[in-house]
């Protein structure tokens, strides 16, 4: 740790991944110190930024100076915002960009941006050339507790959400919770929801903690939010460390996400519904699945629904605009999932709170069963 980054209160975590290893750093002025944590872990003092265009007019310069300062040669690049860009068209764009820019085998790309520009970079970098060096600088809650840590990456098709990618790992990840400051609360609202998946996987008193502490953590508390950020990151990166391919226990981290995705196919990817609001729907029917089966019981399900309601998360489908939901439908979606094995789809269910578990054991008939309650209600 350097002597700018003591005097800041930074919390070092590391990824332990043997010759890919690596270290997230969270806490405030990261993006003002960029340029010193960068310089420390790059093959050549030659980077290209990309962020969004929500992003670059607050934190483009910032991090440009702070490469600038230390002696690294920085070019910026700036894409449109939103879940749409992580396509097949803007992989492209990107791509031939950065040949344009004649960047080397050792020339790192910098994400400055949500899970959006995170997943969208850290592919290109895993593609182009081959494979170059990048850098996370997560600036939304969700990509600070989840996306930019754990070398997923990758692009949507018109098939489905994430079904093209590489597990690609960063370099460093540099989450600077002042970035969060400028998150609208609905961003920051939807990234929460990927909070509360740690506790409800495997950490009961974190999500104890969590009915406590979420609303002050979503109002803007440093404290609560550095606290709940790094147990997020701890976690992430003991279960990335112990199952980096998402052989075993990583699918855990796919709580509420099957029923999610097909939330999100069917509102087109769009501002109708975001990820993380499609995360948290998903995790209340992961509960409502598990309680109807008897597998949890029915005081879990409603203390994980209460919480949801109070903080503002949505817990059904009665407010997404314009969609003409059907089972049948949303089925179909989750029958494209990667998990789906020997043509069964694979959900995260749940025993208790803070007690997840993989499953292909249900039947469609009972998904679709309650996806009609859903539907109706
Ligand atoms: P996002 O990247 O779209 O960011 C949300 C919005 O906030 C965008 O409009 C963005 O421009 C804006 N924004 C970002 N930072 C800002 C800031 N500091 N101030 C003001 N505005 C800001 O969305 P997201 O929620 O960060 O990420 C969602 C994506 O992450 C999804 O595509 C999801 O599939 C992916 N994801 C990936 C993983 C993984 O392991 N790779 C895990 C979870 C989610
Ligand atoms: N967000 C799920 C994972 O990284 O595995």
């Amino acid at each position: 740790m350097n002597a700018s980054s003591a005097t800041k209160n930074i919390e070092t975590l590391n990824v332990a991944l043997g010759e890919r290893s690596y270290d997230i750093l969270v806490g405030p002025g990261l993006i003002s110190d960029a340029g010193l944590h960068i310089a420390n872990v790059i093959p050549q003092p030659r980077v290209v930024v990309v962020t969004d265009e929500n992003v670059a007019p607050h934190y483009l310069g910032p991090i440009m100076a702070s490469l600038k300062n230390a002696n690294i040669d920085a070019t910026a690049i700036t894409l449109p915002a939103g879940e749409e860009s992580k396509s097949f068209a803007m992989l492209e764009e990107l791509s031939e960009s950065l040949l344009e820019l004649k960047i080397e085998r050792t020339t790192t790309l910098i994400a400055l941006g949500g899970g959006v520009i995170g997943d969208l970079v850290g592919f290109a970098a895993a593609v182009t050339l081959r494979g170059i060096p990048f850098i996370q600088v997560p600036t939304t809650l969700l990509s600070q507790v989840d996306s930019s840590v754990g070398g997923k990456t990758g692009i949507n098709s018109r098939l489905g959400k994430n079904l093209v990618g590489a597990f690609y790992q960063p370099l460093l990840v540099l989450a600077d919770i002042e970035t969060l400051d400028t998150l609208p609360r609905r961003e920051v609202l939807a990234g929460y929801a990927e909070v509360v998946k740690y506790g409800l996987i495997s950490d009961a008193g974190f999500f104890d903690w969590l009915v406590d502490n979420g609303a002050s953590l979503i109002d803007g508390d440093a404290g609560a939010r550095i606290h709940a950020i790094i147990t997020s990151c701890k976690a992430k990166a003991k279960i990335v460390a112990e199952d980096e391919l998402e052989l075993g226990v990583r699918a855990l981290l796919n709580l509420g996400h099957t029923f999610g995705h097909a939330l999100e196919a069917e509102t087109g990817y769009s501002d109708k519904l975001l990820h993380g609001e499609s995360v948290a729907i998903g995790s209340i029917m992961a509960f409502d699945a598990s309680q109807r089966t008897g597998l949890c019981r029915v005081e879990d399900f409603e203390k994980v629904r209460s919480h949801f309601e109070s903080i503002g998360l949505p817990v059904g489908l009665a407010h997404i605009k314009g969609s003409d939901w059907t089972a049948s439908r949303l089925l179909e979606h989750m029958s494209r999932d990667k998990k789906v094995k020997d043509g069964k789809i694979t959900f995260v269910l749940v025993r208790a709170i803070g007690d997840a578990f993989v499953t292909s054991d249900i039947s469609n008939d009972a998904v679709a069963g309650m996806l009609e309650d859903y539907i109706a209600n």
